[in-house]
C-alpha cells in the first residue's frame, strides 16, 4: 500500500525479495534505487486510475468553488428559511483559469475536463509537452510563478519527489490572487500545509480541496476547523471499478515477476539490465 513505508531497511532484510508491487501509481513510499542495486522489481498501477483521480479532483473543485459541503450541512440543521440573492454564494467556476502543476496522465485527464467548463488552461511540466501536444489539449505552458499569479484554480497532479516537495509553501501563496482555490490530489507533502493553514486563516487564498496530506493519516487541526477547506482521505482513485482494475494489475505483475517474466508495469527497468 502506499502507506507501507519500503526503505532500504526492509529491503535490505530480505535477501529474497523479487517484487515490491505497489497498489497505488505514486511509489515515493518505495525506495527504488535500493530495490534496483538488489534486484527488486518495482511496480506500479498506472492508465488505470487516470479518470477516477481527475474525477474527484474535479468533485473537490467544485465542492470548494460552490460550497457543497457547507450547503449540505445547512440544509441538514435547517437553516434553510427560504432562497435568498447572497445565500451561500460561491464562486463561478466556467470560463475561469485553472493552473494545473504536474502534468501526466491525471494533470491532462484534469485538463481535458476544464475544457468542458470552457476554461483558460495552464500548465507546468519538468518537461514541456510539444506545441503540436499543447495545441491539441488546448493548454498553455507557464512557470510556477506565472502559473501561480493567474489561475483562479490550482489543481496539483504532480507525484512526490525531491524537485516537488514543498513546492507550494508561503511565498508562492503569496503570489496567488486572493479569490484562488488550491485542489491536492497528488502528494500532501508538495503542499508546506502549515503554510497552507496560515494562507487559508488571513485570506490569501479562497479556499482548498484536499485529498492528501503531509502526516496521513494525521491531518493539520488547522484545516480542520475551517470551513472554506474540503477534506477527503486519499480516496483519489477510490472507486469500486478502478480499485478493481488497480488489484488485477498488481496480482499480474505480481506472478510476472514470480514466473520470470519483466511485469507489465515496472519502475526501474534498471533491474533487468544486468
Ligand atoms: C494514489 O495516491 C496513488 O498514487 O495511486
Ligand atoms: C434560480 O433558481 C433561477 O430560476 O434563477
Amino acid at each position: 500500500m502506499l502507506s507501507d513505508p519500503i526503505d532500504g531497511g526492509v529491503i535490505k532484510s530480505n535477501p529474497d525479495l523479487k517484487v515490491v508491487a505497489n497498489y497505488a501509481v505514486g511509489y515515493n513510499n518505495i525506495d527504488v534505487e535500493a530495490a534496483t542495486r538488489q534486484g527488486v522489481a518495482v511496480t506500479n498501477t498506472p492508465g488505470v486510475l487516470t479518470e477516477a483521480t481527475a474525477d474527484l479532483t474535479w468533485a473537490l473543485l467544485m465542492a470548494v468553488a460552490r460550497r457543497i459541503i457547507e450547503s449540505d450541512q445547512f440544509v441538514r440543521q435547517g437553516q434553510f428559511k427560504g432562497w435568498g440573492p447572497r445565500l451561500m454564494l460561491g464562486s463561478d467556476v466556467y470560463g475561469k483559469t485553472l493552473g494545473i502543476i504536474g502534468f501526466g496522465r491525471i494533470g491532462q485527464a484534469v485538463a481535458r475536463r476544464a475544457r468542458g467548463f470552457n476554461m483558460e488552461i495552464l500548465y507546468n511540466k519538468r518537461t514541456r509537452l510539444s506545441r503540436d501536444r499543447e495545441e491539441k489539449l488546448g493548454v498553455q505552458y507557464a512557470e510556477v510563478d506565472e502559473l501561480l499569479k493567474r489561475a483562479d484554480y490550482i489543481s496539483i497532479n504532480a507525484p512526490l519527489n525531491k524537485s516537488t516537495y514543498h513546492l507550494v509553501g508561503l511565498q508562492e501563496f503569496e503570489l496567488m490572487k486572493n479569490t484562488a482555490i488550491v485542489i491536492n490530489t497528488g502528494r500532501g507533502p508538495i503542499i508546506d500545509e502549515s503554510a497552507l493553514v496560515e494562507a487559508l486563516k488571513e485570506g490569501k487564498i479562497a479556499g482548498a480541496g484536499l485529498d492528501v496530506y503531509e502526516e496521513e493519516p494525521e491531518v493539520h487541526p488547522g484545516l480542520m476547523e475551517l470551513d472554506n477547506v474540503v477534506l477527503t482521505p486519499h480516496t483519489g482513485s477510490g472507486t469500486i471499478e478502478t480499485r478493481d482494475k488497480m488489484a488485477v494489475m498488481v496480482a499480474e505483475d505480481v506472478i510476472a515477476v514470480l514466473k520470470g517474466k519483466r511485469p507489465a508495469n515496472l519502475v526501474n527497468p534498471g533491474v533487468y539490465k544486468n
